[in-house]
């Protein structure tokens, strides 16, 4: 099948998707790899193209002026100020579900999560189409998140039919997950919606931590994520990165290190990803340095960040899971 990249396809997006296919298209904070909520076939269909694991559901996308309420069941009393402070934006919003999408989106849970993207390729999609769109990030799974339609070319080139551009995601790291179905809102995936900016809005705000043994509430917490396809190694320090960089330039490999700005600055000379100063700014970068650093290096070496404050919390969730396998044969 031919995948077409293009800025503006909105009505042939539509014609796909009311035909059953799936249409990847631009978020400000990833790509996403959309298909009709409503029907069972259609969100098979994103399943099967990821090889996602059928216990992980998947975010419904909604336009600004759809009516929430044929989704959803109930609405806790800070869910209307939250979605006027934040939305449309990056936070997805997790609510009793009224089941009126296929059973298959929340893979047999009771709610849904429900998300309004700012971005206006995202919106002038889903206003086209208007119905909810079903889409998890347009990776395969395991794989970094796209933030370029070029990612998403490279993942399902020629297994999907259309690709709406955006250019490129200026958020970079997938949304916050709120589950509102409580008396508190609480945190289920931190995103550039901080806590703090919930709690200054809803009066309170929990992170969910899954105990350990414990079924997570946001199944893909529990999944391995965010893989480059390189081997790689995670350093607390520059010191330690600079003898892992020897290490494996003395055995004829290429390594590559990622780190922040401040570490770039101390290891000159050596071959770099700079993640940049902020946190927006590493979110911003983070997803498109793992994709490049995977294609050019026989080993990605990350330096955890000294910065933790703002959206710092998101950045280094993902960072800590890109990182997560242990490095071999160094
Ligand atoms: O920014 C984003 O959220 C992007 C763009 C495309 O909108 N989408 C995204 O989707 O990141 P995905 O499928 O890669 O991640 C969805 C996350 C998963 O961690 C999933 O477990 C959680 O949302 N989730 C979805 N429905 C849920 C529900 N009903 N209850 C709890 N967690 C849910
Ligand atoms: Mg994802």
């Amino acid at each position: 099948m031919e995948t077409k990249i293009s800025k503006r396809a909105f009505s042939l997006a539509k014609k796909y998707i009311l035909a059953g296919e799936a249409v990847a298209f631009h978020t400000e904070t990833v790509y996403g790899l959309g298909a009709n909520a409503c029907s069972d076939e259609a969100v098979r269909k994103i399943f099967t193209l990821k090889g996602r694991p059928s216990d992980n559901p998947l975010i419904v996308h909604i336009h600004r002026d759809y009516d929430l309420s044929r989704l959803i069941d109930f609405d806790p009393p800070y869910a209307a100020a939250l979605r006027q402070a934040f939305l449309p934006g990056p936070l997805t919003m997790v609510y009793p579900s009224k089941g009126k999408v296929s059973s298959l989106v929340s893979c047999g849970l009771e709610t849904l999560a429900v998300r309004v993207p700012a971005s206006r390729t995202a919106q002038a999609f889903l206003r086209t189409v208007d119905l909810p769109i079903a889409a998890p990030s347009a990776n395969r799974s395991k794989h970094v998140s796209p933030v370029t339609a070029q990612h998403v070319f490279d993942d399902f080139g020629g297994e999907i039919p259309l690709i709406l551009d955006g250019g490129a995601c200026e958020g970079g790291i997938e949304s916050t997950v709120l589950d509102c179905t409580g008396e508190i809102p609480q945190i289920l995936r931190e995103g550039l919606v901080t806590r703090e900016m919930i709690a200054k809005i809803a009066g309170d705000c929990l992170v969910y931590l899954p105990r350990k043994g414990e079924k997570p509430k946001s199944p893909g917490i529990a999944h391995a994520h965010y893989m480059p396809k390189c081997r790689t190694v995670f350093c607390r320090s520059a010191e330690e990165a600079a003898a892992c960089f020897e290490r494996e330039s003395a055995k004829g490999g290429k390594p590559v290190i990622l780190c922040e700005h401040a570490a770039a600055e101390t290891l000159r000379g050596y071959r770099l990803l700079d993640l940049g100063a902020d946190d927006l700014e590493m979110a911003a970068r983070l997803y498109a340095l793992l994709r490049e650093g995977e294609k050019t290096a026989t080993l990605l070496i990350g330096i955890e960040p000294k910065k933790k404050d703002g959206a710092m919390a998101g950045v280094l969730n993902r960072l800590h899971r890109a990182f997560a396998t242990e490095e071999n044969g160094n």
